[in-house]
């Protein structure tokens, strides 16, 4: 491609989507728009979002991600989770655009006690997962150029999630009870959105082949694996004087202990070998991208 590519960045307010606005920052045109521009449930406005930007790829990061309130909220979370993303690749396609669009690890039930790999049969414990797996399916109906990226609990600088949790909970308590029998791999918003831009440059550099042999399905989390009271100890045994000067202790307790609306899998660790052996991108180990994300919460707070 000699001209510069246009990238379309949907839900760039949210966690990963301000990561890939860091990320793809010097890489091309970019327009980022977020739930002030458009929504999501709405499938006109989508569409005329993307035939106004004309983009050479679209980066859809947003999603309905209140895991415990999709249980009661199952139809919104599926116009979002499910029938958005078709709309999106309808139209990517439309235009021969590049889409990317994240998955989740809770497409699995936890059953398997080694790595999931993309070959598993997916059998949703809760509604997110259930939605989030239909618009993986309607992604692949649709075909074109795309890529599904599954990733594992996420967490980063900016949003919500459970690292800015622990370290809010952390500042207040000297004690918090974790759950440590539900197994993952926490993958931090920033290594995502470098990998994702990594296979994006390759991808339209022809770097993959220019057949469209490398579109598809992948896993794409940090490396190792933990529990998240394993996540929450290396937290405050890092976070320094993000904890004012506490050391709070996360007492472990099963998740029978910590009822919620919805039910999520035991272990749902996710095999990177594809990603590796297709791209050649392996994630960093979720400690070190913890202590980069820590670093610039330190800075941050500077
Ligand atoms: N977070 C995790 O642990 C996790 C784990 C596995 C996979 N993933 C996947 O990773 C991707 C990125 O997740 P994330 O953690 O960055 O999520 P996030 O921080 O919750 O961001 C999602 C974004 O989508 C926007 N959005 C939701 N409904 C919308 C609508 N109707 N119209 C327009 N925008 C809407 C949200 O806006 P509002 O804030 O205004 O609602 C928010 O900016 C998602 O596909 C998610 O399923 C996340």
């Amino acid at each position: 491609m000699s001209r510069s590519p246009s990238v379309l960045i949907v839900g760039g307010a949210g966690q990963v989507g301000k990561e890939l606005e860091r990320s793809f920052s010097d890489f091309g045109d970019i327009v980022s728009v977020d739930r002030d521009r458009f929504d999501l449930a709405v499938p006109e406005q989508i569409r005329a979002l993307v035939r106004r930007a004309r983009p050479d790829v679209i980066l859809n990061a947003a999603a309905y991600t209140a895991v415990d309130r999709a249980e009661s909220e199952p139809d919104i979370a599926m116009a979002i989770n499910a029938a958005a993303p078709r709309v999106l690749a309808e139209e990517a396609r439309q235009l021969n655009a590049l889409l990317v669009h994240y998955s989740t690890d809770y497409v699995f039930d936890g059953s398997k006690s080694e790595p999931w790999i993309e070959e598993d049969p997916p059998h949703p414990l809760n509604v997110y997962g259930a939605t989030k797996l239909a618009g993986e399916e309607a992604i692949r109906q649709v075909g074109g150029r795309f890529l599904i990226f599954r990733t594992s609990w996420v967490y980063g600088p900016h949003g919500q999630n459970f690292l800015l949790t622990m370290l809010r909970m952390g500042r207040e308590r000297d004690r918090l009870n974790v759950v440590d029998d539900q197994h993952g791999a926490p993958t931090s918003s920033i290594e995502l959105a470098n990998a994702t831009r990594t296979i994006v440059e390759g991808v339209l550099a022809g770097r993959f082949g220019f057949d469209d042999a490398w579109a598809g399905l992948y896993h794409m989390t940090c490396s190792g694996s933990t529990t998240w009271c394993g996540f929450a100890q290396a937290i405050f045994a890092r976070a320094g004087r993000l904890l004012n000067g506490r050391a709070p202790q996360a007492n472990p307790i099963p998740a029978a202990d910590y009822p919620t609306p919805a039910k999520r899998p035991r272990n749902s660790v996710l095999s990177n070998a594809l990603l590796q052996h297709r791209f050649g991108v392996q994630l960093v180990r979720w400690e070190t991208a913890l202590d980069a994300v820590l670093e610039e919460l330190r800075k941050d707070s500077n």
